[in-house]
């Protein structure tokens, strides 16, 4: 399959979100403390978070990286993260690891791009990112070394993402909104893990996340590819779609009327979303169900 290339305006992160600091979520209390289970949750959430797709070269080891990723910015080529000790992570510590995924810091204090969706994992709990460790240290350490981006000339200088951090990086957890269980497993899922905003949410001129449009859809999606409305809008999202029509496409990638989903969407399931279970599936379309309703219709030609 044709490796995905998404934009970077795409993926980098959502704009600062009203957000308190969070005190841990009920998913996080049912986390299992031994590391059998946290390894087992690991391989769940690992999933769930899509990190197979972008962190495995197309005939390359899994998770060994490699995978090129182009956007307007330059080629970016994705970093080995096996237990490798010399060419992976194999010689990070657990807060080595926490501070990468939940706030994009690398071990020797430089600053990721966001490309890499940290952004969205920066709502994820303490507990789940540190399961994501346990189950990616039990894996074969493979020997790969990395590869360097090649980007254009200023973005090629990492200093900027302290700059970019500043203007549009909420560094907390999601607070969860105490609605039901089930709706606030949703939000988790949709904002934190499987981060269906990244690709679904239109971007301002400095591609962060335009929160006032969360799920609206996006004309300009990896690949350049139209990324549809999913907001509950009767006309241009889909309010007519029943919960379980919603857990059905994330499962097979059928939708309502009989079509299979394409592109990013199609790659999304196939390397994760589709391992969810049916709890989770369903939880996702209760939360997406309760959005406010935005009518926006997405199209390449701008009016
Ligand atoms: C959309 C693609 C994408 C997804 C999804 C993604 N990553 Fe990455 N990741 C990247 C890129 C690109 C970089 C390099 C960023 C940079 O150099 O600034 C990176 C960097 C990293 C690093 C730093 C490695 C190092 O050597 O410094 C770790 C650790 C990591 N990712 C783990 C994960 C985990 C765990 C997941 C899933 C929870 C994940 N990534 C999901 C693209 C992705
Ligand atoms: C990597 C980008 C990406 C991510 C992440 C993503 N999507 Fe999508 N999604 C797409 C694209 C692109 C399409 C359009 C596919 C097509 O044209 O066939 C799509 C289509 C859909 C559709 C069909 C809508 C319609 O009107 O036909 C639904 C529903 C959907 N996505 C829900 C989600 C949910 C829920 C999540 C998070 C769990 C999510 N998506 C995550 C890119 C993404």
């Amino acid at each position: 399959m044709r490796p995905r290339a998404p934009r970077l305006a795409c993926l980098i992160a959502r704009p600062v979100l009203a957000m308190a600091i969070a005190t841990g979520g009920g998913a996080a209390a049912q986390q299992a403390t031994s590391a059998a289970g946290s390894a087992a949750s690991g391989a769940y959430l690992v999933r769930a978070a899509g990190c197979i797709a972008c962190h495995t070269a197309k005939g390359g080891a899994t998770f060994a990286g490699g995978r090129e990723m182009k956007t307007p910015f330059g080629t970016f080529y994705t970093p080995n993260i096996t237990p490798d000790k010399k060419t992976g992570i194999g010689a990070w510590s657990d807060a080595d690891f926490d501070r990468a995924l939940r706030h994009g810091t690398a071990p020797d204090g430089g600053k990721y791009y966001p490309v890499f969706p940290y952004a969205s994992y920066a709502l994820m709990t303490a507990q789940d990112a540190s399961a994501i460790k346990t189950y990616l240290f039990t894996l074969k350490p493979v020997e790969r070394a990395n590869r360097a981006h090649e980007l254009r000339f200023p973005f090629s200088m990492r200093i900027l993402m302290r700059g970019w951090r500043m203007l549009f990086f909420a560094d907390t957890p999601l607070k969860p909104a105490g609605k039901s269980p089930e709706y606030d497993r949703g939000e988790y899922l949709v904002r934190a893990l499987t981060h269906c905003g990244e690709c679904h949410t239109p971007r301002n001129q400095f591609g962060a996340m335009r929160e006032s449009l969360f799920l609206a859809g996006n004309a300009e999606g990896p690949d350049n590819e139209l990324v549809p409305n999913i907001t509950p809008d009767k006309k241009t999202g889909i309010g007519d779609w029943a919960p379980d029509e919603i857990a059905e496409l994330l499962k097979s990638g059928e939708s309502p009327l009989g079509t299979d989903v394409g592109g990013a969407m199609r790659e999304a399931i196939r390397d994760g979303l589709k391992f969810l279970t049916e709890a989770d599936r369903k939880a996702i379309a209760t939360f997406l169900l309760a959005q406010k309703p935005i009518a926006n219709k997405v199209s390449k030609t701008k009016s």
